[in-house]
């Protein structure tokens, strides 16, 4: 009774907020409450703590990771993808946890092994397991427990793990909270066919080893987003992983195909992140960096994409930047039927030892697109490729002159992009079994 009374206040509400909160409605948030101020401010504050006032150091330490990799030098071709062939970890950050048979019984070893600007964060490191046992997502307003919707809402630090191959299809966004590492190694998870994971306002969380694919948007409504509060969504954007406002998150071996907006947006005041290990295919608008040219505090965006594969049937944005210092290192652009790299509003991007393998189509052979300002504009913006391997004809436009801090002698160069077919060798979600090196 008491719940329908406040469902029906809530309603009414949403209109209001329709009406005057039109820039809010852009967060999905129909009903701006003093919960969601409390979280917006806090965001905000952790934004500014987050990122990192020399972000060059930052890319140099994650190319010395690279550099100093062990198994770093060699080329050999003919591995083994998976069945038979020894287990491999090809690059720093697998090497930091694969390839051990315990690795079930060791999971949170995962949380010590992210590089680049998402470097802090350490998920549910510090808190119980949840097992997701029922892939079920009946109740926006009482999730039951068993379900990851349960899990994500949960206040404290948690490692949420999964009790055998799941498909869940979300009825509509999935707001995790702070503190959570969702972790799909040892099954096959896949997210698909509903809405998509939202981090909003939130700080810390690693996702792993999922698949995600075929998302819509969700219309929205009552969905509880906390343990303690729950409240009026309007309409998700159909992203696979949409950040919001969010820090320190570590998006680590995940394939994605297939949604309605972008696989992975990164919105208003989102900064310290790192997308790592993805395969990404088949979507037009993969990767959105910065929303709107209104919003100039995303200067303080940090963001490191690193030993990904971009591969078939993508069209265009990996990443497309608006502000912001985006580090892309060592991933393989394989197909792009458009560009692969753009932005506007003088992002700055570092674009080293990538291997990018350009279209058949001779007017699409350009690395980088900024369409969207005159050349007497974009001609201070700092682009720059160092070491990346360019191939069918494919050409970087740079811009701007040379990052300060980088051209030192003794400054460590990114490992080039003829390793990175071996670097990225295992990107997307992999086959682990429990008791197996995976
Ligand atoms: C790999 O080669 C580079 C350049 O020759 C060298 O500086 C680096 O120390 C080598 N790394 C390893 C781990 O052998
Ligand atoms: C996340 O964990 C940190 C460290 O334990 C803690 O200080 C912080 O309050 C937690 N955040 C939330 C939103 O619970």
């Amino acid at each position: 009774m008491f719940r329908m009374e406040a469902i029906d206040s809530r309603v009414a509400l949403f209109c209001f907020a329709l009406a005057v909160l039109i820039p809010v409605l852009r967060a999905n948030i129909a009903e701006f409450d003093e919960v969601w101020q409390k979280r917006a401010e806090q965001a905000k504050k952790g934004f500014l703590e987050a990122y990192h006032p020399n972000p060059e150091e930052v890319t140099v330490e994650f190319n010395k990771h690279v550099t100093r990799d062990p198994e770093g030098n060699s080329t050999r071709r003919s591995l083994r993808k998976s069945l038979g062939g020894p287990c491999l970890a090809t690059n720093p950050i697998d090497r930091c946890w694969r390839c051990q048979p315990d690795w079930a019984n060791n999971r949170k070893r995962l949380a010590e092994c992210v590089l680049g600007f998402g470097r802090k964060t350490t998920g549910g490191k510090d808190g119980k397991f949840y097992v997701v046992t029922d892939p079920s997502d009946d109740d926006l307003l009482d999730p039951k427990p068993g379900t990851l919707r349960y899990g994500v809402i949960q206040p404290e630090p948690l490692w949420i793990i999964f009790a055998r191959d799941m498909i869940i299809r979300l009825s509509q966004e999935l707001l995790v909270t702070s503190n959570k590492t969702i972790d799909g190694r040892g099954f096959n998870v896949r997210i698909m066919k509903g809405a998509q994971i939202t981090l909003q306002f939130v700080n810390n969380v690693i996702i792993h080893g999922l698949h995600i694919h075929d998302i819509n948007p969700g219309n929205g409504g009552l969905i509880r987003d906390s343990v303690d509060h729950f409240g009026l969504r309007t309409r998700s954007d159909g992203d696979g992983i949409s950040i919001f406002g969010s820090r320190n998150i570590w998006i680590d071996h995940i394939s994605m195909s297939h949604c309605y907006d972008g696989l992975i947006d990164a919105i208003e005041a989102s900064t310290a992140i790192t997308i790592s290990n993805c395969h990404f295919t088949n979507h037009n608008e993969v990767m959105l960096f910065g929303g709107s040219d209104s919003y100039s505090d995303d200067t303080k965006m940090q963001i490191t994409v690193a030993f990904n594969h971009f591969g078939q049937g993508l069209v265009q944005r990996m990443p497309r930047c608006r502000y912001g210092f985006i580090h892309v290192v060592n991933n393989d652009y394989t197909h792009w039927l458009m560009y692969a790299i753009g932005g506007s509003q003088h992002p700055t991007i570092l674009s080293q030892g990538n291997r990018f393998i350009a279209p058949p189509n001779a007017a699409c052979k350009e690395v980088t697109k900024r369409d969207y300002a005159e050349e007497s504009e974009w001609k201070s913006w700092a682009w720059r490729s160092e070491n990346d391997l360019l191939m069918n004809g494919a050409f970087f436009v740079q811009s701007g002159s040379p990052i300060k801090n980088l051209n030192k002698k003794d400054v460590i160069k990114a490992k080039p992009g003829t390793f990175v077919t071996r670097l990225t060798r295992f990107a997307g979600a992999l086959n682990c079994e429990v008791n197996k090196p995976c």
